[in-house]
């Protein structure tokens, strides 16, 4: 799902874009959604967001791969996102390290995971760091940039540059190995359990929570809200 909004948004910057993965009919359905999806290139035309020229051009610049070496090839940078376990990212990791030419930037998409793990699966931790996106990638401007004590500056100012010509607001901010959750991710958990914590205790109901927090804050969905399935 990620990686699809992610190549997306990468090849509407102007990048080319080598999409990965294991399953052939993932890799399909990406390139169908990249084009045809609820948040793909021609409702983006639809819209007036994105010319058919720019669109056109976009979709030419994605190819797609079940071999990661052959994605890897002649690479400046990777951008994993396969599912949230630690065993299996360290592991394509360790591929991309062995796959990739030496000067390119390993990054993850990894909602919470420890980056410095992730770092040291390669021999080049000082070019790996997080690149947190948010759903759906084509309209919220995240880019929770995830650097752990290694990281060169150099790695982070290029994501960052990356980042802003995807339309992105890069905030880079600081690994924490003991705890799940960069920023994002343990604020928002932490909503979320005390909004539940007020339901449990009778005080209000879902729909009031998420109404209070609307009105009050201008939060655009309550916590609630944005748990149900298509919301986001
Ligand atoms: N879904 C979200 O809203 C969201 C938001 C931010 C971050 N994330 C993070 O992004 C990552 C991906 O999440 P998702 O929701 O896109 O997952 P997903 O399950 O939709 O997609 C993961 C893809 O990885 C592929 N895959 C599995 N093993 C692979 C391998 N070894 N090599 C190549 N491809 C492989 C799968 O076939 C699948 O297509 C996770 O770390 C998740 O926590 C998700």
């Amino acid at each position: 799902m990620m990686g699809t909004g992610i190549a997306q948004s990468l090849a509407l910057a102007g990048c080319r874009v080598r999409l990965n993965d294991v399953a052939p009919e993932r890799l399909q359905a990406s390139v169908n959604t990249i084009e045809h999806g609820r948040f793909g290139l021609r409702r983006g035309v639809e819209r007036g967001k994105v010319t058919a020229a720019a669109a056109d051009e976009a979709l030419a610049r994605i190819t797609t791969t079940v071999s990661l070496e052959d994605a890897c090839a002649g690479i400046d940078l990777a951008i994993e996102a396969v599912p949230e376990d630690l065993t299996l990212k360290c592991d394509v990791f360790r591929r991309l390290d062995q796959a990739a030419p030496p000067a390119a930037i390993l990054t993850s998409n990894a909602a919470g995971l420890p980056i410095t793990a992730l770092a040291w699966a390669t021999g080049r931790p000082e070019r790996v760091l997080g690149w947190h996106w948010a759903q759906p990638v084509a309209v919220i401007r995240l880019a929770e940039l995830v650097a752990h004590p290694r990281t060169a500056q150099e790695a982070i100012d290029y994501v960052s540059e990356l980042a802003r010509r995807c339309g992105k607001n890069p905030i880079v901010v600081k690994d924490q190995p003991d705890s799940w959750g960069y920023v994002a991710n343990r604020i928002n958990r932490a909503v979320r359990l005390e909004a539940r914590r007020v339901v449990e205790e009778g005080v209000a109901s879902e729909d009031q929570v998420d109404e209070i927090m609307r009105d009050c804050f201008r939060w655009p969905m309550g916590p609630f809200e944005m748990q149900r399935p298509g919301s986001m």
